[in-house]
């Protein structure tokens, strides 16, 4: 594996998901895999589940594990080509990239959209020139487009919990649904962010065995590349009936690029809403702001799996970087496909 930005890097998902499970189970049996290995993980935004869930996987794995906070850490570093130097930036990316490629083995990238051009965010630009000018492989660490490891790992939390909800309905002698129903809500948020995590999360769900539904408010209709097939319900309280998992999240609108359109808090997943579900599990990748993404009594109730959800960023991670790791030893095959 020489990146990690799309569903279709991990390849088949069963596979994906048994070897998840495995790696949990035996988070230390890799260590010789990433003996002598460097992992660097570049952070242009702020983080703490991806820092520390990567560097944690890397460590699992038995790889030495950097950080460079840019901007905080090292020299400011310009992004853009054919500019003229002159301003707060005394070191290009095109230089940094190569040098920083030279230290490692794998490099994990950080970088959120702009949310100003919307081309230049969704060319994926500055993940792009890591992948062409670092040599070495790539993984978006939530780049302007897509967070992998969040959806991976938002995967194998779902994957974890129906299981769970269908042995328990089974012993109890209740009908088991065929396939979950998983719910993506837009919710409120004072300020724009971007479309990453839903994007992501679209397009994994979309290639998961469960039926999906976006709901959100006019205006805020994702990129098709990500959604295409999945049913859209412009009526939250509708699109939550019978539905196993709701999934939160804001996103400023692609349309209107990288505005913010509402905050109408008519849209925060609350009890009431969550009385329609299918007893349903409440996840959000986190950061989260309470009481405008989701009230205090849902995050809080039993149903709510957002700690169990972040746990899993460890394993999707570990994942990824263990596919890198066998491919860097010339060992293609995922140890675990049985
Ligand atoms: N979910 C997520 O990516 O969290 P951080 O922004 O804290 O890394």
């Amino acid at each position: 594996m020489r990146r990690f930005f799309s569903v279709k890097d991990i390849g088949n998902l069963e596979l994906a998901l048994k070897e998840a499970q495995q790696v949990k189970a035996s988070p230390f049996g890799d260590q010789d895999l990433g003996r002598n290995r460097t992992a660097i993980f570049i952070f242009f935004n702020s983080s703490l589940r991806t820092r520390l869930s990567s560097q944690k996987a890397a460590l699992n794995l038995g790889m030495n594990a950097i950080v460079l906070n840019v901007n905080g850490d090292s020299w400011k570093l310009e992004t853009e080509m054919g500019v003229v130097m002159d301003g707060d930036k005394p070191e290009h990316l095109r230089e940094a990239i190569p040098v920083i490629g030279s230290y490692c083995d794998i490099i994990g990238v950080r970088s959120f959209a702009g949310l100003k051009d919307r081309d230049f965010d969704y060319a994926e630009t500055i993940l792009e020139q890591f992948c062409q000018y670092s040599g070495k492989p790539v993984v978006s660490l939530e780049s302007a487009t897509v967070h992998p490891c969040q959806a991976f790992a938002d995967l194998i939390t779902i994957d974890e919990y129906w299981k769970k909800r269908c042995n328990e309905l089974a012993a109890a002698g209740k009908t088991v649904k065929k396939r979950p129903k998983v719910v993506l809500t837009w919710a409120p948020h004072p300020r724009a962010l971007p479309q990453a995590v839903p994007n992501s999360f679209a397009q994994w769900m979309l290639a998961a065995d469960v039926d999906f539904v976006i709901t959100q408010p006019e205006g805020y209709e994702l990129c098709e590349d990500f959604t295409k097939g999945a049913a859209i319900e412009y009526d939250q309280k509708k699109a939550f009936e019978g539905a196993d998992f709701i999934y939160a999240k804001n996103w400023s609108s692609y349309t209107n690029y990288g505005q913010v359109l509402s905050m109408d808090r008519a849209w925060t997943v609350d009890e009431d809403k969550m009385a329609v579900t299918d007893n349903a599990f409440f996840m959000h990748c986190l950061p989260v702001r309470r009481n405008m993404i989701v009230s205090d009594a849902v995050i809080d109730a039993p149903t709510s799996i957002v700690i169990p959800e972040a746990a899993n960023r460890v394993v999707s991670a570990q994942v990824v970087l263990r596919r890198m790791l066998r491919s860097l030893s010339g060992e293609n095959a995922p140890l675990y496909h049985v």
